[in-house]
Formats: structure tokens, sequence, C-alpha cells
């Protein structure tokens, strides 16, 4: 005689089953609340859109970025906007980085509530209320690391720390054709001068980061704009400490560059952030062999339901632009099924072509998607599902979510 609960899990479709156990969605809900997912869980119990996290591919990525670093003598300081994410974090420093960057002073609060020391902002700190934010986090974390390309900026700076009786380790952020940043060579020496003058700072370095070369593609023509960029970086360090300025650091790098600047004398750190995931937009840039990046692995997915069939070659998936951010003009690419090609179908939506063997999908098919761009569809989510395998290993909560303030 089925139970009233039995029957309803047929109707509704068979819930899950791993060890033996059937979970309803509301069980499944709890223990991904609480966190509870080890050994109880699988892949296909988890609500959709879902992000996913490949635990092997992941874990080969930090090794063989940390491991790279290691051979070559510079300290690895891995960005995290990517992943926004304090297990992340946690996990490479434990892999050998020396801290965390952050891209904001809200993401850099976060990592720290999460525990995260060694953090270094990328994006100068501006106006008053930010400014006091930055002093308390200073207060909290000696070690912050804050990024400066104005004279005024470092005085304001300045002023709020002396104010708060704390000192502030600064960078000089050189602009090396992507962004922000003051010009290399004088003007920057001119800032670094300003910073040793004043009482309440503390020159760490220069940070430079040529985001415009990292995703060049072609390995040689890549390597030709991260130098170009890199050597003026590397040459205003040298004529800082020709000065009798120290400048124990020269941050930069990113993950389509990770194995060029490491060839550049001066730089002491690089702050690679996509390589833990990658996305369709690192894959296509090339390697040093080949017109596919695979120097790391795919370990970042959106888990989809189909929704809808209305034509024997068409498909719908509950997964748009609420799911994958991107500002790429391609498309999520769909894993290990052939003859499928996405479209985005508004907020909530993919739109499928199918073409061959894919023309057989059904309703309720669960279909897995390499994301255009990783870092802003990580910020569409509050956790990320580790599977190893099919089992769900862990969950973790996206802390630093949403916080771009
Ligand atoms: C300042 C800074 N450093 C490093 C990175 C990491 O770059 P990637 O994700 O390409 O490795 C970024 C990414 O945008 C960045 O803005």
């Amino acid at each position: 005689m089925p139970t009233r609960r039995s029957f309803l899990a047929g109707a509704l479709g068979a819930p899950a089953v791993l060890h033996g156990r059937r979970y309803t969605a509301a069980e499944i809900q709890r223990l991904i609340e609480r966190g509870h997912v080890r050994g109880k869980i699988s892949k296909d119990d988890l609500p959709t859109p879902a992000l996913l996290l490949d635990l092997d591919a992941f874990e080969a990525n930090v090794r063989r970025m940390a491991e790279h670093l290691r051979r070559h003598g510079l300290a690895f300081r891995p960005h995290g906007k990517t992943h926004k994410c304090g297990e992340i974090a946690r996990r490479l420093i434990r892999a050998g980085a020396v801290g965390c960057c952050a891209a904001k002073i809200s993401e850099a609060e976060a990592f720290a509530r999460d525990g995260i020391r060694g953090l270094l902002i990328t994006t100068p700190v501006v106006g008053r209320h930010k400014i006091e934010r930055a002093v308390a986090l200073a207060r909290r974390c000696p070690d912050t690391i804050f990024c400066v390309d104005h004279p005024q900026n470092a005085r304001d700076l300045d002023a709020a720390a002396g104010a708060a009786r704390v000192r502030l380790n600064v960078a000089v952020d050189l602009y090396v054709g992507r962004r922000t940043g003051v010009m290399p060579g004088e003007p920057a020496l001119k800032l670094a001068e300003l910073i040793m003058s004043l009482r309440n700072l503390r020159l760490a370095g220069i940070q430079a980061y040529a985001g415009h070369a990292s995703h060049v593609v072609g390995f040689e023509k890549r390597r030709e704009a991260s130098r170009a960029a890199m050597e003026q970086a590397a040459a205003t360090r040298q004529l800082f400490e020709s000065k009798g300025i120290p400048c124990p650091l020269l941050s930069g790098g990113s993950t389509g560059t990770y194995n060029i600047d490491v060839e550049i004398p001066g730089i002491t750190e690089l702050q690679p952030g996509s390589f833990i995931f990658m996305d369709v937009d690192y894959n296509r840039i090339g390697g040093r062999d080949g017109d596919f990046y695979g120097d790391f692995k795919n370990s970042l997915t959106v888990l989809t339901t189909v929704i809808s069939k209305p034509a024997a070659d068409t498909a719908i998936v509950d997964a748009g632009l609420k799911a994958f951010s991107t500002d790429k003009p391609f498309p999520p690419e769909c894993r290990a099924r052939p003859g499928i090609t996405y479209s985005f179908a508004g907020d909530e939506h993919g739109r499928l072509s199918l073409a061959g063997e894919a023309r057989s999908i059904e309703l309720g098919d669960r279909l897995e998607f390499v994301i255009p761009h990783c870092d802003p569809t990580v910020n569409l989510y509050d956790r990320i599902y580790c599977l190893r395998g099919e089992a769900v290993e862990d969950c973790w909560r996206i802390t630093a979510r949403g916080m771009s303030q």
C-alpha cells in the first residue's frame, strides 16, 4: 500500500535516491541550507539553474597554478573577484597563496569576515565613506594593501588613517593599458615620493594589471601585448629603487598571461583569477600549442532543465540571462552533448537548437553548460555545489555575492 508521501513522490517525479535514502524537495532544500550534503544528494537532486563545481578539475587547476608560481619563485595572490567565496580563498591559501585580491572594499570586507588575510584591493578606494571603511578594515586586517593612483586619494587616505591612528599599506596603481592607474615612469615616481612623505601611509610597491592583454587570441600576440605592458611596470619598479624608494611588491598578471609574466624580471607576484574555473571566453584564446587554451580545465558549469520542447529541433531550458551573465558575443556551450546550440531567450530562458542525436532530448532532461564569462555569472548565485563525479560533496556560500561597492 503506498503511503501518501510515496504516492506524491511518484506523481511528481521520483525524488532523489543516494545510499538507499529518498529525499523530498523540501528535505533536499534543508540539507542544502545546512550544508549537510555529503553522501546524501547527487547532481540529479539539485534545483536548477544550479552553479556546479567539478572538484577534481578545480583542484587540478589550483595545483597547476600554485606549482607553476612556486617553480618560478613568484608569490601567488589569486583574484577573489572570480569566486567571491571565502572557502575557495581559504583553499587557495592552503595551496600556497599569500592572500587574496579583492576588487572593491565591500568584497574585501566579506573576505575579512571569512577570516582571509593578505588582502590586496585592486581598485582605488575613493570617497569619504569608503575611506572610512578602508581604515576600519586596516585596523582589523593590518596587512591589507590599498591601491592609489592619484595624489588627492593618497592625501585623503593619509588624513583618515592619521585620525584613526592606523597606518595603511598602499601600492601605486600603474596604468599599463587597461583602466585605472598613474602613468608609468616619472608620474608614478612622483606619486611614490608623495606616499613616502605621508606619515600614515606605507609604500608596499606597485600594482599593474594589463587586463587588455589577458584575452588576446594567439599565444605570441598575447605575449607581445603583456610584455609591452609589464616591462613598463618592471622599469618603473627599477626607477623607484634607483631613487632609494624600496619597492618590494610588483603584482599583476592574469590567467591568460600566467606563463608569460613569469619571464619578466621584477614581477614579484601574480594575481590570476579565472584559472580556477575557466570559461568559454578563456577557452578560445589559444595556448602555447594550439587554438584551444587547455592549460586549465573547465571546472564551472550551470546545470539546467529542459522545461519545454516546442518542436523536434527546439528545446527551452530554465536558464537565461539571470543564470548566465555575460558581456561576450558567444553563448553558453553545452557539455558532453553534441548538436546543441544555445541562444538567450530572455531573463529566465534559453533556446536550444537541436541537431542530430540531440533531437532526442526530452522534457525534464538536465543539461550542463560551460559559462561564457565566469566572474559575473558566479555573482548571480548564493552557493556553488561541489561535485565529485555525480555526488554532491559540498556546498559553499558565495559570501561576497553582490559586493560591488
Ligand atoms: C585587477 C585584476 N587583477 C587580476 C584579474 C584576474 O584576471 P583573470 O580572471 O583574467 O585571471 C582581474 C580580472 O578582471 C583584475 O581585474
